[in-house]
């Protein structure tokens, strides 16, 4: 233990629950630039690849040979392989190098190369181009839907409030396998109420997953895992020619496929082989692309907190985004899985794909509570969506979540889970009670929604394999129900699998089933004013967060006219020793009638005047008019003063004990926190007032101090301040008046 206080305080922080490593590279416990990592080469004979990244032909492993036979193009090879690592780490952030022309430069290089040269980058660099590199215009996300129990009312409800957000695609998952075309088709039916045209997977073993889509009723798939060793690739009984024939087997069927990869497979399966985290991830997005997929879901994922245990882990992971997106991959980028303890690390860590914005933020922000979710745990949840919103707000960034206010996520649960109950009913599944609709609008998480016979579930789940239901059954039953809208929107996803425009580069469907990818909608980006800007519409929406408020409510005038004082007269100059004035603001008593902290001027005035005689003065209120600075309406009280003391209190509550002989910026006690201020406050304060007047030894009212007054009353005190100063008239005269 610690003697001491601090460092143990620091200790019952999150923090302290991680492991945070020193690098062991012969382990494969090192992000980037590895020890070990091999000198990037390639030696081409005749048009044939005989060394590359320190290895013979003859020397190649499976990859290699993959990688050499299908993934470099050796014409560019001989263009760019020369180049120093920061000639070409240079083009990477040179704003007029297009992203057309980065991407075919990159088709030359080896694993090796590639992780270097991202290598030289800094972090922000790194941002910068990848802000660059993304494929698609419009930055989109993806969101994980999953409960424990399986209940196909809260999947279908959780889908469709996710669509209605904004996630261009939705992953589900299982817990009992045989759950899976259940999941799938809650999934289905839900994002469909949401928004027609979302997309939607339900990650399970390849052959199960294969059929899902080919029945329809799944649009797309990235449960294609690669590592960056053979080793690691035999572990799950594969090679790279087993994992191309799988992602053709997925596209020719009309299903979108991306594959999975990111840093910290390969050490925490034990075959690093010594080699750096990027390097072996550098290899599997060589892999990938050789195997002429589209896409990748990269940035750790699964592993991501084994990166970030050691120094550069948030770095790496933002490097290995940056080279898929650089061979012009559709990049998911990771924040999916939990990647720390500490919310502070969890968003300083996000917001390298937040900021430059990447083809889908999260490869699965968690739509649901962290409870229910099956992927083991969201980075985000459910509980954070308006935190999400909000800093896209702060930002004036798009990170593909859209603001929803209750009635309408309520409207389209509803209907998501009446759906999916007709569904069931119509296709004779398993009934879904009304109570588990009702549960799943409303409740928070599936602990909330009752139970059902699993047994049952899983026979009748069975059957949507052995009777090959399909995507059209399903719309079917919707129409038939009277579902007409979700029925066509079902039926449009069909659609979408048998024209597979969707199959092209970073592909989701916007409105009206328009296609968006890097084919008819590619990221531009070129500079200031170019590109994906959030603006116009766009940003009015994402700026309509259902918490924010309108100022107007939050310092309104004073709706009664006749303010509840008599004026005597203009303010003249006291003469009594015992004086105190009493100096309020131009709007006190007038447009406003209360302080920040909610007291009514009257009782503020009372209390002051109270506190002034109880000491022995005699008060004086006076209000003065030129000005709403506190410390000028202080002094100009203090120097009407028979005393020379006065105090100033604006209309906010913002108080001042003045002597007419200090200058105006200097003051006996000031106390500029207002929201904390008391009624018993104001009466300290005329009694300090009327001691000091009578020249009595006092001591200053104690300050209240929260320091969290100013943020959380930062927009009133600017908003009361404000209708304070529009009442100022400028030389006018302070007035004498007394409360009604
Ligand atoms: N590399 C490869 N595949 C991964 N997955 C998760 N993390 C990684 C990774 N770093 C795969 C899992 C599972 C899905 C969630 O993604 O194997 O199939
Ligand atoms: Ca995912």
């Amino acid at each position: 233990m610690t003697d001491s206080a601090r460092a143990r305080a620091r200790l019952n922080r999150n923090l302290s629950l991680e492991t945070i490593i020193e690098p062991q590279p012969d382990l494969g416990l090192v992000t980037m630039n590895g020890p070990n990592d091999p000198e990037p080469g390639l030696t081409i004979v005749d048009g044939t690849i005989t060394a590359m990244d320190g290895k013979t032909a003859d020397e190649f492993d499976l990859i290699d040979r993959f990688v050499s036979l299908r993934g470099i193009d050796l014409e560019v090879a001989n263009e760019v392989m020369h180049l120093s690592d920061d000639e070409i780490a240079l083009r990477l952030v040179d704003v007029s190098a297009s992203r057309d022309e980065l991407v075919r430069l990159s088709g030359g290089l080896t694993p090796a190369k590639l992780a270097r040269v991202v290598g030289r980058l800094d972090p922000v660099e790194m941002m910068f181009a990848l802000k660059k590199l993304r494929a698609r215009r419009r930055p989109a996300n993806q969101a994980h839907v999953t409960n424990r129990k399986e209940s196909p009312a809260l999947l279908a409800a959780d889908a469709a409030e996710a669509a209605a957000r904004g996630f261009a695609e939705i992953e589900t998952t299982v817990g009992v396998a045989r759950y899976a075309p259940f999941n799938a088709i809650a999934l289905l039916v839900g994002s469909q109420v949401g928004r027609p045209g979302v997309l939607t997977q339900c990650a399970v073993e390849e052959k199960r997953n294969l059929e899902l889509g080919m029945q329809g009723l799944t649009t797309y798939s990235e449960t294609l895992s690669v590592y960056g060793t053979d080793a690691a690739m035999v572990d799950g009984d594969d090679t790279p020619w087993s994992k191309a024939f799988l992602a053709s087997a997925y596209a020719s069927r009309g299903i979108k496929v991306r594959f999975t990869s990111g840093s910290g497979s390969e050490a925490l399966m034990g075959h690093a082989e010594g080699c750096s985290m990027l390097y072996l991830e550098a290899r599997c997005l060589a892999l990938i692309r050789a195997t002429g997929s589209q896409g990748v879901q990269n940035g750790g994922i699964s592993t991501v907190a084994l990166p970030l245990s050691l120094p550069g882990g948030t770095k790496a992971i933002l490097a290995e985004n940056l080279v898929a997106a650089w061979l012009g991959l559709e990049v998911a980028s990771g924040n999916d899985a939990i990647a720390s303890h500490s919310p502070i690390r969890r968003t300083a860590k996000l917001m390298g794909q937040f900021l430059p914005g990447t083809d889908f933020v999260t490869s699965g922000y968690s739509a649901v509570p962290k409870y229910d979710n099956m992927f083991g745990g969201g980075n985000y949840d459910a509980d954070d969506l308006d935190e999400w919103t909000t800093i896209q707000r702060d930002w004036q960034v798009d990170a593909g979540i859209e603001p929803l206010d209750e009635a309408q996520a309520l409207a389209v649960r509803k209907q998501a889970a009446g759906a999916v109950q007709a569904v069931f009913r119509h296709l004779s599944f398993p009934e879904i009670t009304d109570e588990e609709v009702a549960a799943a609008v409303v409740g928070y998480d599936s602990r909330d929604v009752p139970d059902r016979d699993r047994a049952a579930d899983v026979d009748a789940a069975d059957l949507v394999f052995a009777e090959e239901l399909t995507g059209v059954d399903v719309a079917r039953a919707l129409d038939i129900a009277g579902y007409t809208a979700v029925a066509e929107a079902v039926l449009g996803m069909q659609r979408l699998r048998v024209s597979a425009d969707y199959l092209q580069t970073s592909a989701i469907v916007g409105d009206d089933w328009r296609v968006e990818s890097a084919v008819n909608d590619p990221n531009e980006y070129t500079g200031p004013g170019t590109g994906y800007r959030l603006e116009g519409e766009r940003w009015e929406k994402l700026q309509s967060l259902p918490h924010r408020l309108d100022p107007g409510t939050l310092a309104p005038a004073a709706t009664n006219q006749t303010a509840p004082i008599t004026v005597l007269g203009d303010a003249g100059q006291g003469a009594g020793r015992d004086e105190v004035v009493i100096g309020v603001g131009p709007a006190f008593l007038g447009t406003l009638r209360a302080t920040i902290n909610g007291l009514e001027h009257e009782a503020v005035i009372g209390a002051l005047v109270d506190g002034v005689r109880t000491a022995g003065g005699r008060p004086r209120l006076v209000r003065v008019r030129r000005t709403s600075d506190v410390a000028f309406i202080a002094h100009d009280a203090a120097r009407l003063s028979g005393s020379g003391i006065g105090v100033g209190v604006q209309s906010k509550g913002t108080a001042v004990i003045h002597r007419a002989d200090l200058e105006p910026l200097d003051n006996l006690e000031l106390f500029s926190m207002a929201p904390v201020l008391t009624l018993d406050s104001y009466r300290a304060i005329g009694g300090n007032a009327a001691a000091y007047a009578l020249g009595l030894r006092t001591s200053p009212v104690p300050a209240e101090l929260d320091n969290y007054a100013r943020v959380k009353h930062i927009v009133q005190t600017a908003l009361l301040h404000a209708r304070e100063t529009a009442d100022v008239e400028e030389n006018a005269a302070p007035i004498e008046f007394t409360l009604r």
